[in-house]
């Protein structure tokens, strides 16, 4: 684990001291850089020690087989997994004769720093050779928001307390070696030298290697250049060769002097470009940042930061460790959407491989949400991404014998990568949370265009989708049967309420956005029969209720299930599915993740206050928060339900998700959903933020522990700012027409600039829900 003492609280950044080789691979995935469009994880310069090297572009990817011991009919044939593309950050430092590596000689100070504000990560540490020389060395690198294609490096050596005779080697690497995967076996064949060498290139500083994957067939280039500033002689020299493309400068340093080398490279992928088009490409992304250079670079990336965070920040008062670690969030989702670009938002971002690079529903129900507010563009596009995929999911449901589109549960391109039935195919509710991200961005931001071009045409084949996985039965009502929730401990149920909520609200956005884009409506072959019979089933959706308990239930029957013997469970025996089978899980009344409670939040109006009250306290004890999904789920419905306290235990679950490591896999990549879901713990519980159709609504309350928190949200091409206090809530609208929005249940006219100060309602207080046996989240 991550220990809190790594990490001291502060506003703006995050600090490592010292150098902790234990926790690498975690602070590797902590110190990742990227745009959506490159990423580099957080790898030392000269490359090793290292715990993963990882260099990832969004979208590359070599595909494997997936044998099945039992073959099925319609299980995918193959799967898709990311890749470690080429290797431009490495810059090797050899001092005297022999190698800055810090696992030798005496490492007297390091440092890093993630500066949320520059975009940068920053690296200080002085160093005594094993035969006694001693340099300092300063690094900063980034990854640009502004040009998708760059990233660069500013690499100071300076010889401290006498001469050093300095080589320092800037380095394109393909095909690193890789540490041994320890899942998958057969991915790991593939992996070990994805790619074959198609050019290199090098001359006066200039690197630049293009290579090719062997069956995705996708082409990968990357070129380096170079400004280097020493004293005199120091000298250059430049080489290529198949996986390798190295400048070499070598210098002698007196004490207190220093060379510099700022690195610029530029990466690209294509899988229709030719070789020459990829080396142009590469080149010519080169030629733009070299324009500016490394100090416009910086100057763009601050600037670029400068807007975000003004249209963007979450201020917590009272919690400072939570101030850091929702900056932190903030700033992780923004790398892993802001420049995506019609490319999937993966699990992890560009911070890792885990989960094979692979996007899911994470995406649509928990990043995107925080974007849609405070980066509405890189919605759109995750959106049109989703369309593009349209091709696969349509022929996935046909092979399915369905309907419309069915949308892959996991995929980097496209199609299905899941080759666990009931919890990939059967997860059908990706659909409906695709349908909900297209309503919420459309609600949010007006865009009609975007609702004319791309909206309407995901949510028509999700609800074709759902029309035809349904049926009703002699009484009318409609049902969706064999379905796999959000709760991956119950699979293949009967109309889960999760999914049966979304799909109606898919349904009738459907219907509603085909009666206002009619054109696009004739084009898509939609009919007035069909709508109504999207209306009907809709109308109909079947919604399990124990009238015994007074509860709904996740799915039908699942309140006469055994419980599970959560006292005979050991705390060492979670996650449960790493410890008892599936079989056993599915039959019992034990919940991986917020489900029916995710329910309560995303379709709110389905249930009244007292029956949320209900639910919840009756969820609580059966969820065992095994997937980093639930905490932040669990932490808005905690709120809404007046649990103010436990409220903030889940909020801090889901904001310490990856700088304390909680789940024990931060090395693989960072959960980007857990990071989202800090500002959704945040901004909608105990900002209270709902937004349904056109209301918008605040139902603002703080628990005692926190003195205060503002946000800042984009809406309909405004801005608008929330701050609530201990007693009050304000309401500023900083910039655009006047705004209609809620205050618990109140309606509220906002014009420019007159901020409206509210009282806020007292919470009801209730009995605290318990939890299972182990799995209380820890006490704020
Ligand atoms: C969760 C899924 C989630 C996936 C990727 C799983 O453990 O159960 O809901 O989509 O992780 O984050």
């Amino acid at each position: 684990m991550i220990t809190q003492t790594s990490y001291p609280v502060e506003p703006w950044a995050l600090r490592e001291r010292g150098l902790h080789l234990d926790v690498l691979p975690q602070s590797e995935s902590v110190f990742a850089l990227s745009n959506g469009h490159v990423g580099w994880r957080g790898n030392l310069d000269e490359g090793e020690p290292h715990g993963l090297p990882g260099t990832y572009l969004n979208g590359v990817h070599e595909i494997h087989p997936l044998p099945y011991a039992e073959a099925g009919y319609g299980y995918p044939e193959s799967g898709q997994t990311v890749i470690n593309v080429t290797n431009g950050k490495i810059i090797r430092l050899l001092v005297d004769d022999e190698p800055f590596d810090l696992r030798y000689g005496r490492l007297r100070s390091h440092e890093r720093v993630l500066d949320l504000r520059a975009g940068t990560l920053t690296r200080t540490c002085e160093w005594t050779s094993p035969a006694g020389t001693t340099v300092r060395v300063r690094s900063t690198r980034l990854v640009s928001f502004t040009q998708r294609a760059v990233a660069a490096v500013a690499y100071e050596v300076e010889a401290v307390g006498g001469p050093a005779r300095i080589v320092v080697q800037s380095e394109l690497v393909a095909n690193e070696q890789l540490p041994g995967h320890d899942g998958d076996p057969r991915a790991a064949v593939v992996l070990e030298a994805p790619l074959e060498a198609e050019e290199h290139f090098a001359k006066s500083g200039r690197l630049r290697l293009v290579h090719r994957t062997r069956r995705s067939g996708l082409r990968v280039g990357a070129a380096a250049g170079h400004v280097v500033e020493g004293p005199d002689p120091t000298t250059t020299e430049s080489e290529a060769a198949g996986d390798l493309a190295r400048l070499t400068v070598t210098s002698t340093l007196a004490a207190g002097e220093r060379l510099r080398v700022e690195k610029v490279v530029s990466h690209g992928w294509s899988g229709t470009r030719s070789l020459p088009a990829m080396s142009d490409q590469v080149d010519a992304a080169l030629a733009a940042a070299g324009s500016v250079g490394w100090a416009g670079l910086a100057a763009e990336q601050r600037a670029y930061l400068d807007a975000f965070w003004a249209r963007s920040d979450v201020e917590v008062e009272g919690d400072e460790q939570i101030q850091q670690a929702v900056r932190f969030a903030l700033f992780h989702v923004l790398q892993a959407g802001a420049r995506a670009e019609q490319r999937a938002i993966p699990a992890k971002g560009l911070t890792g491989s885990g989960y094979d690079g692979h996007a899911f529903w994470d995406t649509e129900m928990f990043v995107l949400p925080l974007l849609t507010y405070t980066s509405p563009d890189a919605v759109a596009e995750a959106l049109r991404w989703r369309q593009n995929t349209l091709p696969a999911a349509r022929a996935r449901a046909v092979q399915l014998g369905l309907r419309g589109a069915a949308f892959p549960w996991r995929t980097i391109e496209g199609a299905e990568g899941s080759a666990y039935w009931p919890a990939g195919t059967a997860a059908f509710h990706v659909n409906a949370d695709i349908a909900d991200a297209v309503v919420r961005y459309t609600a949010a931001t007006g865009d009609e265009g975007f609702e004319r071009d791309t909206g309407v045409e995901l949510l028509v084949e999700t609800a074709r989708l759902w029309r035809s996985l349904g049926h009703h039965d002699q009484h009318g009502a409609f049902h969706l049967d064999g379905m796999t929730g959000p709760d991956e401990y119950s699979a293949v149920a009967d109309d889960n309420t999760y999914t049966n909520l979304m799909a109606r609200a898919n349904l009738l956005a459907a219907a509603d956005a085909v009666e206002r884009h009619p054109r696009r409506a004739a084009e898509l072959a939609v009919g007035e029969e069909e709508t109504a019979a999207w209306r009907d089933a809709a109308e109909a959706m079947h919604i399990p209720y124990n009238h015994d308990l007074g509860v709904h239930e996740q799915h039908a029957g699942f309140t006469r299930y055994q419980r599970w013997d959560f006292a005979a469970t050991r705390p060492d025996q979670y996650p449960l599915m790493l410890h008892f089978p599936y079989f056993d899980l599915y039959r019992k009344q034990v919940i991986k993740q917020a489900d029916l409670v995710l329910a309560m939040y995303t379709c709110g109006p389905h249930f009244d206050a007292e029956h949320k009250a209900r639910n919840f306290a009756y969820y609580e004890p059966l969820t065992v928060r095994d997937s980093s999904l639930s905490a932040c789920c669990q932490a808005v419905v905690a709120a809404e339900t007046g649990h103010l306290g436990l409220a903030h235990d889940y909020l801090r679950e889901a904001a310490l998700m990856d700088l304390e490591d909680l789940e024990h896999n931060t090395r693989d990549g960072l959960h980007i959903a857990s990071l989202a879901g800090t500002w959704m713990a945040l901004v909608a519980g105990f900002g209270g933020l709902r937004h349904h159709g056109e209301s918008i609504g605040f139902a603002p309350c703080l628990p005692e522990r926190l003195g205060g928190l503002a946000f800042t949200l984009q809406l309909r091409g405004r801005r608008l700012r929330v701050e609530i206090g201990r007693g009050t809530a304000t309401y500023t609208l900083l910039t655009g027409e006047p705004l209609t929005i809620h205050h618990h249940g109140v309606a509220l006219v906002l014009d420019a600039d007159k901020p409206h100060t509210l009282d806020i309602p007292p919470r009801r207080p209730r009995p605290a829900p318990d939890q299972p046996p182990h799995r209380r989240p820890d006490r704020a």
